[in-house]
């Protein structure tokens, strides 16, 4: 869906195309990839350009991403939802230089208040590999719950990792707005 949010210090857009050399210089971090199932390292200027292609302005909620940007700055992250197995997905990574600063509670609750109420979802689903301490604390904090251990293919690894499955529902999520 072609829609912008404004949070306290961030705007979240549509991803464009010229997005690609800043995606590639964030991303080309393994202390960013190696969270994450569906990024290479190294990832290169052709890795963000072709993920790039595939965005199309009319998507359905459960399938938009968002370019957080942070204003005087540029683009230093992403959050998106994606269909999986599992249903609609929530991720999200943020450019290192930006960790710590509460920058991607204020984007994954930006994202949630807008997903729940574009949307009839009752629930959204979510997971952290068993490490990522910080990221189960963002979860936490907006409401998600543990559903149970899976193990997911880390592109950046190339390997299989214990992933801790996480689960937001509409009243938890109402519950912590
Ligand atoms: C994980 C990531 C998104 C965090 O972004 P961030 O902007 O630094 O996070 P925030 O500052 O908003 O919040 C981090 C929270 O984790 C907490 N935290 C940090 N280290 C922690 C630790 N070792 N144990 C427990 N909590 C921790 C912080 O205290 C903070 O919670 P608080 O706001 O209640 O104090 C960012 O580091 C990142 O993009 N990492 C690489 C990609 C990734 O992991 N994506 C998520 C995949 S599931």
């Amino acid at each position: 869906m072609d829609v912008t949010l404004t949070t306290a210090r961030l705007v979240l857009r549509q991803p464009v195309m010229s997005d690609a050399e800043r995606i590639a210089r964030f991303l080309d971090n393994f202390a960013v990839s190696g969270n994450l199932s569906r990024v290479p390292y190294p990832y290169r200027l052709a890795d963000a350009k072709g993920w790039l292609r595939t965005w199309r302005p009319d998507t359905p909620p459960g399938e938009t991403g968002f370019s957080i940007q942070l204003p005087g700055e540029g683009l230093i992250g992403h959050v998106g939802f994606h269909n999986d197995v599992e249903g609609t997905v929530i991720g999200y990574w943020l450019a290192q230089p930006f960790w710590s600063r509460g920058f991607m509670s204020e984007a994954v609750r930006g994202a949630l208040d807008w997903y729940f109420t574009a949307t009839q979802a009752d629930v959204l689903a979510s997971g952290v590999f068993h490490f990522n301490k910080p990221s189960l604390a963002i979860q936490k904090k907006m409401g998600f719950t543990e559903t149970g251990l899976s193990s997911r293919l880390c592109l950046a690894r190339g390997e299989e990792v214990r992933h801790i499955d996480t689960q937001l529902t509409r009243t938890a999520w109402a519950a912590h707005r």
